[in-house]
């Protein structure tokens, strides 16, 4: 597995996972072109609905064996698909959870024959039901207005005052606009925020993340800074690039990422 360490390939993920070790892989955190026509200079939004989602079972059949047994998968869709992607993968494993990722768009119009879409659908998926998570590793602490409130001796000594409350399935976080300090030039790029939770509960210390869609690559990143290794890949030499360039500007040391809220 070590050719693979903390390695992004620029090539066809379909191609590449094939050579990846069966049961190797902690966590997969997929996010595939939503079928929606983007442009990633390339093609590869560019399918027909019966396509896409023939493609989408095709990555994840290649993908899914490459998961421990107690490893889990995170997917990226919109309500478009949403539907379709999941009776098919529960089909092949057990579904935990459905995010709604909140992106926080401004109100300024929207459509108009139909309510304005602000939110991505994730599937957050495991291959049993003895996967790994850890929850302490993804509390959100209370602030100190909601601590002083709970002072009662019911409340001393409480696990969760101390420790905060456990994320709920829907993540309320800003997207990149154009001038956020994070943001590549990726059309789609993830915020960290949201990456860095999933491989903290989902991934342990050490642990192998396998990203078959890089984009900016956001899962690199944010596994170099967990402490955690990545693994994966981008068919846009563009974006390869961008990659290198966003590792290369991180510490060499894991930085301990903040709690997010
Ligand atoms: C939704 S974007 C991923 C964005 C990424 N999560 C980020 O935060 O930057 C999907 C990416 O998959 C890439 N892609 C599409 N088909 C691919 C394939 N068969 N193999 C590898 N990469 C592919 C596209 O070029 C695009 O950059």
């Amino acid at each position: 597995m070590s050719e693979w360490l903390d390695r992004v390939y620029c090539e066809d993920a379909l191609q590449g996972m094939a050579r990846i070790e069966d049961a190797s892989v902690d966590l997969i955190i997929a996010d595939p072109p939503y079928g929606l026509g983007k442009d990633y200079g390339n093609d590869s939004d560019k399918l027909d609905t019966q396509a896409y989602l023939a493609w989408m079972e095709q990555w994840v059949d290649i993908a899914l064996p490459k998961l421990k047994a107690n490893g889990s998968l995170y997917i990226f869709l919109t309500w478009r698909y949403s539907p379709e992607v999941f009776v098919m993968l529960k089909q092949r494993m057990m579904m935990v959870n459905e995010i709604i990722w909140d992106r926080r768009v401004p109100s300024m119009g929207g459509s108009t024959r139909r309510y304005s879409s602000v939110h991505d659908t994730v599937g957050f998926f495991a291959k049993s039901k003895d996967y790994y998570f850890d929850l302490d590793a993804v509390r959100i602490p209370y602030d100190e207005q909601t601590k002083k409130a709970r002072t009662r001796s019911i409340f001393v000594g409480a696990k969760w005052l101390e420790m905060g409350y456990n994320p709920k399935d829907v993540w309320s976080v800003s997207r990149l606009h154009r001038e956020h300090r994070e943001r590549a030039d990726h059309p789609t790029q993830k915020p960290l925020e949201i990456i860095e939770r999933m491989i903290k509960a989902s991934c342990p210390s050490g642990g192998m993340v396998l990203d078959p869609f890089m984009g900016s690559g956001t899962t690199a990143v944010a596994a170099r800074r967990c402490g955690r290794h990545f693994t994966g890949f981008e068919l846009n030499p563009t974006y390869c690039e961008m990659i290198q360039r966003r590792l290369a500007e991180l510490p060499a040391e894991p930085t301990a990422p903040e709690a997010v809220s």
